[in-house]
């Protein structure tokens, strides 16, 4: 099989023909027929569940189709392993990664890898693999241990893994999930400088704007079918959008108009205005108000004041100007005490920075709003043994997952990490909760479960402002929707009234 993708140059490197995949009770991939062209940046968009890692994986031979055929330069080919794929040149990223923490990057690169024999020189690969690093600038330290790297570097020796294999196709499933706004960037001018190399890449999101942004050619996928294919420069986001959702209008069972007017109000903020981190205006004039069990959703892309309104909220960022109420009394001291005082919780985007504290254990973080009251606080002693029951029940009932509650946080994955913080905050008195990316990186388990939570809230008459990048997240759980753009909040309509078409044009500002 190896040589085969050396034969020739095809227009199209890649052809699956009528792929079928199903698991018990679903159809993943329903006749996928799909060509990605020779040297393309190829985006597979569509929501969660669309089928776009099932295909990838039937690529990279970790599931066999049920039915179908893929060509590699107009040949067929057979892929039954994730080695048969390596040898025709497909490498891929895998959203959860799969290096050994306890090696080191260079190993980790190497192992598994055909040039692996025990008489190759390392300073040979060493230099090999720094060269690839500067080639497409991917910056890492070969000799750390994979253990001691950040998500971002992480992806990078995954990047620079297949690159070593010298792959001609490689597949990146959504691989922004986990990055900074910066290191996005410098991923994708790795991948056009990929591309400048004559490389395929097959780049899996869900999220439009980086589509738009590095993409030459986009695929959508819909419930298992590929709705269409278009060059970039032939669509735009909105026919995007409407594309990646359109369906029959679920009926959810949410709250109506009336039960909404009928609510108390919780908040209301007027006029905000509000600085970012580097002196720009960052909250324009931001007014709106939120009633008892009502979710109001915030779309929009990251980056246009969504962090400073839920900081401001939270007493982390002073106001220029502007008046927050909560519950009819207005807030005077902007501390995060005054607002945790008055019933606000805080989900932050920043789950390890502000959401925890590292090195504390689980039960640490766990009662971290609640020691300094009864029942822990005793008098003027705090009851250490309270403490940790009461620690470990919460820890139970939202199902953190580690092998001791005595362990530092900084070891929790991100989904267990963002249930103790769901545990600590409804373990206060709360009206409020400000949610931010509550689900962002997370896997579809802790996804499920965190919209469990918000709705049994919800329930309970506690009011949600749920500031999201994800637009299925936004329209599953909100009863009314605004959109967040250049600092300015979108007046707030029905969820019901809400059309795809509305929100992706007030995201995009147009
Ligand atoms: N190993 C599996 N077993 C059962 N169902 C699966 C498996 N992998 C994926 N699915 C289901 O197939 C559908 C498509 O999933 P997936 O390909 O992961 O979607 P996407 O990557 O577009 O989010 C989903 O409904 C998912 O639950
Ligand atoms: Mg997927």
């Amino acid at each position: 099989m190896k040589g085969v993708r050396f034969l020739r140059k095809t227009k199209y490197i890649l052809e699956f023909k009528n792929i079928v995949k199903t698991f018990p009770g679903i159809v993943a991939n329903d006749h996928i027929n799909l060509k990605i062209k020779r040297g393309d940046i190829h985006a597979l968009l569509g929501e969660n569940g669309a089928g776009k890692t099932t295909l990838m994986n039937i690529l990279t031979g970790l599931y066999a189709p049920n039915s179908g055929e893929i060509y590699i330069n107009d040949k067929k080919v057979k892929i039954n392993s994730p080695k048969d794929s390596i040898n025709l040149g497909i490498g891929m990223v895998h959203q959860h990664y799969k290096l050994v923490d306890t090696l080191k990057v260079s190993e980790n690169i190497i192992i598994g890898s055909h040039k692996q024999k025990w008489m190759i020189n390392n300073r040979v690969i060493f230099d090999e693999i720094i060269s690839l690093s500067e080639k497409y600038g991917l910056a890492i330290r070969p000799n750390e241990l994979v253990g001691n790297l950040s998500v971002g570097e992480k992806q990078r020796v995954e990047i620079i893994k297949m690159l070593y294999r010298n792959v001609e196709i490689l597949v990146l499933d959504e691989p922004t999930s986990v990055l900074t706004l910066q290191e996005c960037q410098n991923l994708f001018k790795t991948l056009r400088e990929m591309k400048r190399q004559g490389k395929t890449i097959i780049f899996i999101s869900h999220k439009l704007n980086e589509v738009m942004d590095v993409a030459d050619t986009i695929t959508v996928l819909r419930q298992g079918k590929i709705v269409n294919t278009l060059a970039k420069v032939d669509t735009n986001p909105i026919e995007l959008t409407r594309m990646m959702f359109e369906r029959e209008t679920e009926t959810i069972t949410k709250n109506t108009l009336k039960d909404l007017q009928k609510a108390e109000t919780v908040l209301v903020v007027e006029g905000l205005k509000a600085l970012g981190d580097e002196g720009e205006i960052s909250l324009n004039d931001v007014s709106f108000s939120i009633k008892k069990g009502e979710i109001l959703g915030v779309a929009g892309v990251s980056g246009n004041g969504q962090k400073e309104l839920a900081e401001v909220l939270t007493g982390l960022r002073p106001l220029v100007k502007g008046k927050i109420i909560i519950q009819g009394k207005e807030i005077r001291e902007y501390k995060p005490i005054e607002f945790i005082n008055n019933g606000i919780s805080h989900i932050p985007a920043d789950r390890i920075g502000v959401g925890t504290i590292p090195d504390f254990n689980c039960i640490e973080n766990v009662i971290l709003k609640t020691y300094r009251k009864q029942p822990i606080k005793k008098g003027l002693i705090l009851d250490f043994k309270e403490a940790n029951k009461i620690g470990e029940q919460l820890l139970n009932k939202y199902d953190v997952r580690i092998s001791s509650y005595y362990i530092p946080v900084r070891l929790l994955s991100g989904g267990n990490l963002q249930k103790l913080i769901l545990a600590r905050e409804i373990s206060c008195n709360h009206q409020l909760i400000i949610a931010v990316h509550p689900t962002y990186g997370l896997d579809v388990s802790a996804v499920n479960m965190i919209h469990k939570f918000f709705l049994e809230e919800q329930k309970k008459g506690v009011a949600i402002l749920l500031i999201s990048e994800d637009l299925d997240e936004i329209l599953a759980l909100s009863d009314e929707i605004t959109v967040m753009y250049k600092g300015k909040l979108t007046p707030k309509q029905l969820r019901q009234k809400c059309s795809i078409e509305n929100i992706g044009r007030a995201m995009m500002g147009i």
